[in-house]
């Protein structure tokens, strides 16, 4: 019995295949692929640390089972005969890293795209039932005869995996594709056996197990992924997945239970969900499923990205295994981490989902928090210790200044860490009190714990002077000393009483009741968030036509979700042109017309400075220095460490 987590390592065995653990990689889409489509070598790596990192299972993203109705990825690797040696290779890297291969398998159903397919001039997408698309494209209804088709073509993709080696496979029934799409009410609207009741949504979903089955065997585990609930009004519900998940349960291995739907933006960030929901927010789905009296093992999944957390929902009964994607993306040895006990070295997902949209933009999957997801096998070599040890000093101990300093350590460089305040953090402090924040603080701290887990010198209280860099005989400096609020020259906002925006986090009470933001960036929207959950009325002023344009999508889908249910008025188009202390701010809109907004209390989030003058200080000091970070440019952590994990890596 695992001493630190004994449910979440507790092995199980399903007909004839042990499980050592209870954490599954569920599905990520696929990344890296080469120009015909294929995965390339980074991928097959990918997955192979996913498996060294200690998960039961890692499980490859959805993939389609032909190649008429792929997603709308155009570059989509089918499951196909030409493409069995590569999906061999992947199930054996995923072997030897001692875990189990299962893989993801996909029909688009009524949003496939004609880019990504090789269907003719007649192609059109297949659906539950003959309907137009948003986009104009007409959707066939599909025949029984064409779901038997689609039902075999799964099962030929099923077998190409089991002889490729997969010891596994995981039906995607979920998040709104093909077989969702005949189990939800809203897309499902056929008058014949395959629609009305859920007995009868379940038809086609159920003929495509029962082929798998039939062509498989016994043996070959069926997952079936499932939405709890689509959380859509006229989707499926919760009861409605229940009833679904009952109908399953003697005919798969383990229900997958997730929830919301890929395909319409407001429900997909609930499938993935953002930083503005709480952890584990689709653990009831499972939970009820569970309660419901269903045998098979339930996996939930959605937001867990602590093993306590984790460990939590399976002491609890709620689940019988958990599923993590991001956590694992961020790191792929959060599972050996957590055996052995040592949360304090996971790196945290932010629940950010810079990696989601990233693909969704064409690009190839990158983490936040994490420059060598993904590129494993390429950077290896570059972590290994520097030829020649060099004497190092890193200036300012924020999240890039801390990320240099581990990185310039490991590869085996004396490394000093110098800090002028008391504590390390930089500007990453204010997450000690943003509840909002909690993920942000995990990554502060396990920055920390890094740091002090490595050879590292560091000096708090230290401001340094190019006087203190003569003094150290340093061979290279890594300046991180990050940047300082802008003020623009507006009437009133030098006021005492009008501070940035996280003076809010220890200052609540200072603002009043009525709070006016001065600019709506991600920073200034964020805080409005934390001061409406404290109880405040909050409007953002921006001069843009739009709030957080620095925002990825889906982080801001959720956003302004939580904007909706906040006592929060975004005012954009707005000029400020006067403060007026503890009473309102003038502002001016695009017409020239002045309006006023009364407020009690007044912060102001409109950017940050680069400290170039401490740069310019320091900068000609060592031959051999670099500027990284927000004093580069102001922009988010992940930047910040990215650019002092590279200047680390350069240092030869
Ligand atoms: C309110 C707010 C919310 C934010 N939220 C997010 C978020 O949700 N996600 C995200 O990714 N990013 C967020 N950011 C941005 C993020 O905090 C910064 O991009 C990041 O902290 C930059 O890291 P850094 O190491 O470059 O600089 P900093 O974090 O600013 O650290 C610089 C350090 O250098 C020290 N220093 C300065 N001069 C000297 C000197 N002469 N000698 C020694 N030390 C010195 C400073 O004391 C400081 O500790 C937020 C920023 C703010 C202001
Ligand atoms: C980068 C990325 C790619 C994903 N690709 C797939 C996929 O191919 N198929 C799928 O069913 N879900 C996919 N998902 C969803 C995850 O499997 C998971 O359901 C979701 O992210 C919630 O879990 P998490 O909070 O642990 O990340 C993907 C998620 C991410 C972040
Ligand atoms: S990019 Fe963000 S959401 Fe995705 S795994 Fe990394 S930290 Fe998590």
């Amino acid at each position: 019995m695992n001493p630190y987590y004994p449910k979440l390592f507790e092995p199980f065995t399903i007909k004839r295949t042990t499980f050592k653990n209870r954490i599954f990689s569920v599905p990520n889409m696929m990344s890296h692929m080469d120009y015909k489509g294929r995965p390339d070598d980074s991928m097959i790596a990918y997955f192979g640390e996913k498996a060294r990192g200690g998960a039961a299972v890692v499980t490859l993203g959805d993939t389609p089972v032909d190649r008429e109705h792929a997603a709308s990825n155009p570059r989509s690797f089918a499951v196909t005969p030409e493409n069995q040696p590569m999906l061999a290779e992947i199930a054996s890297a995923i072997h030897e890293g001692g875990a189990l291969a299962s893989h993801e398998l996909n029909h688009a159903g009524n949003v496939a795209v004609k880019e990504a397919n090789y269907g003719g001039d007649d192609w059109m997408p297949w659906g539950p039932v003959d309907a137009v698309r948003w986009d104009g494209v007409k959707i066939h209804g599909m025949t029984k005869e064409e779901m038997e088709l689609v039902a075999g073509h799964f099962a030929d993709a099923a077998e190409i995996l089991k002889t490729a080696g997969y010891d596994m496979c995981l039906i995607h029934g979920g998040h709104g594709w093909l077989l969702d799409q005949f189990i939800s009410p809203l897309y499902n609207t056929r008058t014949d056996e395959f629609g009305g009741s859920v007995a009868n949504r379940a038809k086609f979903p159920l003929m495509v197990v029962d082929a798998i089955r039939e062509r498989c065997g016994e043996n070959f585990l069926i997952e079936y992924r499932m939405s709890g609930a689509e959380e859509i009004e006229g989707g499926t519900t919760a009861e409605q997945g229940i009833e679904f998940a009952k109908l399953l349960d003697d005919k798969v291995d383990i229900i997958h239970v997730s929830a919301g739907l890929d395909i319409e933006e407001a429900q997909a960030v609930h499938t993935h969900p953002t930083m503005f929901l709480p952890h584990g927010v689709n653990v009831h789905y499972a939970e009820g499923i569970k309660k419901a009296g269903v045998k098979s093992p339930v996996l939930t999944l959605g937001g867990i990205n602590t093993p306590e957390l984790a460990e939590k929902v399976l002491e609890e009964g709620k689940a019988d295994i958990v599923g993590f994607a991001r956590a694992l993306i961020a790191d792929p040895y959060f599972p050996e981490k957590a055996r052995h006990g040592h949360p304090e070295d996971i790196i945290p997902c932010l629940r950010c989902l810079d990696c989601l949209t990233g693909l969704h933009e064409g690009n190839n999957l990158k983490c936040a928090v994490n420059p060598m997801t993904a590129r494993e096998e390429r950077y290896r070599n570059l972590l290994q210790p520097a030829k020649r040890q060099r004497n190092v000093l890193v200036v300012g101990g924020g999240p890039g200044g801390m990320q240099a300093a581990i990185t310039a350590a490991k590869r085996g460089h004396i490394v000093t860490l110098a800090e002028k305040e008391g504590h390390l953090g930089g500007l990453l402090k204010f997450t000690d009190y943003d509840s909002l924040k909690v993920d942000l603080m995990r990554l502060k701290n396990y920055l920390i714990a890094q740091v002090e887990k490595n050879e590292i010198d560091v000096k708090l209280n230290t401001e340094v002077t190019p006087e203190f860099i003569k003094a150290g005989a340093y061979d290279a400096v890594i300046l991180a000393v990050g940047s300082t609020p802008s003020r623009p020259p507006i009437p009133g906002l030098d006021d005492p009483s009008v501070q940035h925006a996280t003076t809010v986090y220890t200052n609540l009470e200072g603002f009043g009741r009525k709070v006016a933001i001065l600019g709506g960036g991600l920073v200034g929207c964020e805080t409005g968030l934390y001061l409406a959950e404290n109880g405040h009325d909050v409007t953002i002023i921006e001069m843009q036509d739009e709030i957080a344009p620095e925002a990825n999508w889906m982080h801001k889908e959720g956003m302004m979700q939580a904007f909706a249910k906040a006592p929060i008025t975004c005012r954009t188009g707005l000029k400020v042109s006067k403060v007026v202390p503890h009473k309102g701010v003038y502002a001016v809109d695009k017409e020239g017309k002045e309006v006023f907004i009364e407020a009690e209390g007044i912060c102001y989030a409109m950017g940050q400075r680069p400290r170039t003058d401490v740069v310019d200080k320091l900068k000609d000091v060592v031959i051999d220095t670099e500027v990284i970070g927000d004093c580069y440019k102001p922009r988010k952590a992940r930047q910040a460490m990215e650019m002092g994990f590279w200047a680390a890596v350069r240092l030869a």
